[in-house]
């Protein structure tokens, strides 16, 4: 049986959403700038899924433009609004537990000569209100807090950040691209000025995003030498992709619920099953701010690392660490900032589910895990 857990990682692609781009792969594979009737066909298409994604995220159509992904909106958001913004102010801040394209894009620009404060997290990973309203200042053009954390599925009161920057004329981004299927977003209402989002983690398909900035912000290019999204973005439009995200986010506002009540019994069944048969296991962050597919668990005295390979040879697939990109063992900045011990930082597992996981599957990751935790405690020289 083959087990997969890591649907934060990416989700497999939804059948419905492959056969709705299919023809764009195939027969309708003009450009979509072309100006003869196979370009302008497709051309009433991307504009039409752009208006269809913008009205489900109750944002304005103009605002959104598509990216090749959720990293290159990322740093699209924070170079390019910082960049235009100068006037306002060079500060900039974020939260401690950003993706790395936020975190990592925020540290350069820190080197390039922007003011970079880093908003604290507490034990559940939810930016500290009272700390950010202290780190917000009238020279700050942008605040970043993501809605979903990747890693440990941490839910942000993102109405109150936006409050919070908004009361000294901050711009508020968010990266969303964790939380969709699981809440339901109205940018309008929240407060949400700019946000990146990600086909792949919400059963579309890979290389194709999105990122919406309000029209009338400023924001200066992150690629140049073409005329596309008017002058915004160059490179030829990704259409099946672009289509494939526009029938994944509609399948996703549609079917919300199976996310939000099948998804989660079987994740509470997997914490369930699990603190009954495993000794010395932990949650890392806690339930009530978690989005509904997300356990992320710490096993004492034995190493993340090896437990993944162990459920790997046996057909189970989950992550450790930062796990979309988890070539890079080093150790979780998102579990530090929520204050685990150094010895703690390489003893975790995350377990993502989605909507192709089953109880069978469910049960046979328990019975392998259980066989998996006690074999490399056996070997384990912490006692
Ligand atoms: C929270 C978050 N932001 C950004 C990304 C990057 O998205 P993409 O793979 O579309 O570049 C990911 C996943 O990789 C993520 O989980």
């Amino acid at each position: 049986m083959n087990v997969y857990l890591d649907n934060a990682a990416t989700t497999r692609i939804d059948p419905r959403v492959l056969k709705a781009m299919m023809p764009y792969l195939s027969e309708k594979y003009g450009n979509a700038s072309s100006i003869h009737a196979l370009g302008q066909d497709n051309n009433l298409i991307l504009e039409q899924t752009r208006a269809a994604i913008a009205g489900l995220l109750k944002a304005e159509t103009s605002g959104l433009l598509f990216t090749s992904g959720a990293s290159e909106a990322n740093n699209y958001i924070l170079r390019g609004i910082m960049s235009a913004n100068k006037a306002k102010g060079k500060h900039l801040v974020v939260s401690a537990i950003e993706h790395p394209s936020v975190l990592q894009t925020a540290r350069e620009l820190s080197r390039a000569g922007y003011e970079l404060d880093i908003a604290p997290v507490d034990a559940d990973g939810r930016v500290d209100l009272k700390a950010l309203k202290k780190i917000v200042r009238e020279d700050t053009a942008l605040v970043s807090v993501m809605a979903v954390n990747n890693e440990i599925g941490t839910i942000q009161d993102l109405e109150a950040i936006a409050q919070i920057a908004h009361a000294k004329g901050a711009y508020f981004h968010s990266d969303i691209v964790q939380a969709i299927p699981y809440l339901r977003l109205d940018l309008k209402k929240m407060g949400i000025d700019a946000c990146s989002l990600s086909a792949h983690k919400f059963y579309g398909p890979k290389g194709i995003g999105a990122s919406y900035v309000r029209p009338g912000i400023k924001i200066n290019n992150l690629i140049s030498g073409g005329e596309q999204e008017n002058g915004r973005r160059a490179g030829t439009y990704n259409l099946a992709g672009i289509v494939g995200m526009g029938t994944a986010l509609e399948l996703a506002y549609k079917e919300r619920s199976v996310y939000l009540k099948d998804v989660k019994l079987l994740r509470d069944y997997l914490w369930k099953s699990l603190k009954k048969e495993i000794p010395e296991i932990k949650l890392n962050g806690g339930l009530k701010y978690r989005s509904a597919n997300n356990l992320n668990i710490r096993f004492g005295r034995i190493e993340g690392e090896a437990i993944l390979m162990d459920l790997s040879l046996r057909g189970i697939y989950v992550s450790t660490g930062s796990a979309c990109s988890a070539h890079n063992l080093k150790s979780s900045s998102v579990l530090s900032a929520i204050g685990l011990a150094d010895y703690d930082l390489n003893c975790n597992i995350r377990f993502t589910l989605g909507r192709f996981n089953n109880k069978k599957e469910i049960d046979y990751t328990v019975k392998n895990l259980k066989k998996t935790v006690a074999r490399l405690r056996a070997f384990s020289p912490v006692k």
